[in-house]
């Protein structure tokens, strides 16, 4: 395949050339994300919450008309399923797949085993267990939600977040985690055995974030990603995707398109494929004028996605969120605007419409490489 050249050079903000305007592009062109994804055998889709799909229709219309593609914002997290031991939770969940099947969207499963959003009796149970019920508290979760969604959830977060290169490992692993510090490492080969035991036709990630900019930050992370990759290949981990969190940060990290193709070329040289689960651009520390942060939010969010789906390995792109009316970066005390104001890194703005970073994905979908036919 003919590849693009990229910018060799860090990626000024707004230096690369200014997206079709959106006003321009909804004139010829109602079509959602979807469909510009559809044309080179990607998916676009969005994290969503069922309290949305109840209470908003505008919102849940926004989300049938743009995406092909949705996974639960926080409702498949173990925190929010099995708030006792055992005694499971699953309602919301179940709206949202209910939602992405009666619409023929394809659906992800988050997550499976992560650090955080646990249930306050999980770390005490696994003080108190052997290794034999240390595994089975976390294989526990992985049989139940997977065999709950079986045919119906297609991809899975299996393990997410498992670097922190800070905890001062020389590995990079995180050591943090109840889970790294009840099994050690061998946490995830349980997990992804496990996972894949349990639907073998599910897709299995292994989702991080941190792992797109041209920072010592991210440069430190994408080393722990390729040396962890390099162990559980090794150990024959069944492994299928990768999942790139996309959680952009512009205004406090550069943008460098060919150290991102060079390790987007490295990952796909393990035999994965590899996804845009979490996209979003925070925008604090950018210009106080909206429509100059719009710009350079899209002029960014273009440069990272046109490397992206330059890749053939690459086969989705999913918002973290889809409207700013809910974006989670209007609330993360590290992102969020000390006035208040809404953060504007979603396509949709606070009013379902479409922003200068709804071309900016447009027009990188229509650029990307077709890769032929998409999976079911
Ligand atoms: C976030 C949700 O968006 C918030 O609503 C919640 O309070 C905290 O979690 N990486 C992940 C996601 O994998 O699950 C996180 O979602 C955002 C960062």
């Amino acid at each position: 395949m003919e590849r693009r050249e990229f910018l060799a050079g860090a990626l000024a903000l707004g230096a690369c050339s200014p997206v079709v305007p959106s006003h321009a592009q909804e004139s010829v062109s109602s079509e959602g994300l979807a469909a510009h994804a559809r044309r080179s055998g990607r998916y676009f889709g969005a994290a969503i919450k069922s309290r949305q799909l109840r209470e908003d229709p505008d919102f849940t219309t926004a989300v049938a008309r743009e995406c092909d593609m949705v996974v639960q914002e926080y409702e498949l997290k173990r925190g929010t399923t099995e708030p006792k031991p055992g005694k499971y939770d699953f309602s919301g969940a179940d709206q949202i797949i209910a939602f992405a099947q009666d619409h023929g969207m394809r659906a992800r499963g988050h997550a499976l085993v992560w650090y955080a959003a646990q249930p306050k009796w999980l770390e005490p149970a696994l003080k108190l267990a052997n290794r034999g019920g240390r595994e089975k508290l976390m294989t526990s979760y992985i049989d139940t939600a997977m065999d709950r969604y079986a045919g119906r959830i297609a991809e899975w977060d299996v393990v997410n977040e498992a670097l922190e290169p800070n905890d001062g490992r020389a590995d990079g692993m995180r050591q943090n985690s109840m889970w790294m510090q009840a099994l050690g490492e061998d946490y995830i080969d349980i997990a992804f055995h496990r996972a894949r035991n349990a639907d073998p036709r599910a897709t299995l990630f292994l989702t991080d974030f941190g792992l797109e900019h041209d920072s010592p930050r991210c440069e430190r992370r994408r080393t722990a990603m390729l040396k962890l990759l390099d162990r559980l290949k090794a150990r024959d981990v069944p492994i299928d995707a990768i999942g790139i969190q996309g959680h952009l940060k512009p205004f406090r990290e550069g943008f460098n398109q060919a150290v991102f193709a060079r390790f987007l070329d490295q990952l796909r040289g393990y035999g994965l494929t590899f996804s845009v689960t979490e996209f979003d651009v925070a925008d604090r520390g950018g210009p106080p004028n909206p429509d100059k942060r719009d710009q350079q939010i899209a002029s960014v969010a273009k440069a990272f996605l046109d490397v992206a789906l330059d890749n053939p390995a690459m086969r989705s792109i999913l918002c973290w969120g889809l409207s700013d009316r809910y974006s989670w970066l209007s609330n993360f005390p590290d992102y969020k605007w000390p006035d208040g104001q809404l953060s504007r890194g979603l396509p949709l703005d606070g009013d379902m419409r479409r922003k200068p970073l709804w071309d900016a994905i447009a027009s990188a979908f229509d650029a990307a490489p077709a890769i032929g036919r998409r999976r079911a």
